[in-house]
């Protein structure tokens, strides 16, 4: 599979069979992840390979802390409450980590912003807000190159927001204070989405923009 048609036919996969994943292909997928760029090549990223056992310790620890309505999102940040056409898909994601042969935890080390409490301590964010946007976006691309490469090799994934209610528990675990983002579960998928439709209008060209402007819709989430 070439990488365009990868990108193209790539969809979240939340259901896995109880095939096993070969050990030099998980090695593969993980070492696609590290090849990514980051700002100043700092390598922000680390995951943690977790399966059986423990990846549904981390499941559980997922559906008991959702419970609690703290944790409970996605919440729109002027009102505090479920953000409008939002939905939680925490159970969901609990049945999925359950499903997958394995479920990598992903955290941001920090290395140029000190992590997110650092940002929070300046009010306006100043320039570490700067830096650890750079990290994330260099975590996003590792994130992507995972599941093109689980893509590549006939295997499903999906990226999980989700795991947030687990993070505490997770971090007292491994002794860390590394930031636990997100996380993706990983299988050979046990059905096959069609490709998705793209929203072209997302794309113009520097002349409409200034003659259309750029579209600012609210918040716009859309049941998977
Ligand atoms: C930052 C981010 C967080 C996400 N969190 C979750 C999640 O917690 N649970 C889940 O099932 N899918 C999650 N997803 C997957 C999206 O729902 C999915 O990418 C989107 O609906 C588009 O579908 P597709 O990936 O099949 O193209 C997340 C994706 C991103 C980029």
């Amino acid at each position: 599979m070439d990488i365009i048609q990868a990108i193209q036919q790539r969809r979240s996969i939340r259901e896995f069979t109880k095939k096993r994943i070969p050990a030099n292909v998980l090695k593969t997928i993980l070492e696609c992840g590290l090849q990514a760029p980051s700002s100043k090549n700092s390598n922000p990223w680390f995951f943690v390979v977790t399966k059986g056992k423990t990846k549904n310790q981390i499941a559980a620890w997922i559906e008991e802390n959702a419970k609690s309505r703290l944790v409970r999102g996605p919440t729109d940040a002027r009102t505090g409450k479920m953000a409008e056409g939002a939905f939680d898909s925490t159970a969901e994601s609990v049945t999925t980590i359950r499903s997958a042969f394995a479920y990598i935890i992903v955290f941001n080390r920090g290395p140029l912003s000190g992590g997110k409490d650092e940002v929070l301590k300046n009010p306006r964010g100043g320039r570490s807000l700067y830096t650890y946007m750079g990290e994330i976006i260099g975590i996003g691309a590792a994130v992507q190159n995972i599941l093109l490469a689980a893509k590549s090799f006939g295997l499903g994934a999906v990226y999980m927001a989700d795991s947030y209610p687990a993070r505490e528990a997770v971090q007292k675990a491994l002794n860390t204070k590394a930031e636990m983002v997100g996380s993706i579960a990983i299988g050979y998928p046990a059905y096959s989405p069609k490709p998705r439709k793209i929203e072209k209008r997302l794309v113009t060209t520097w002349e409409t923009a200034k003659k259309k402007g750029i579209r600012m819709d609210n918040f716009t989430a859309m049941r998977f």
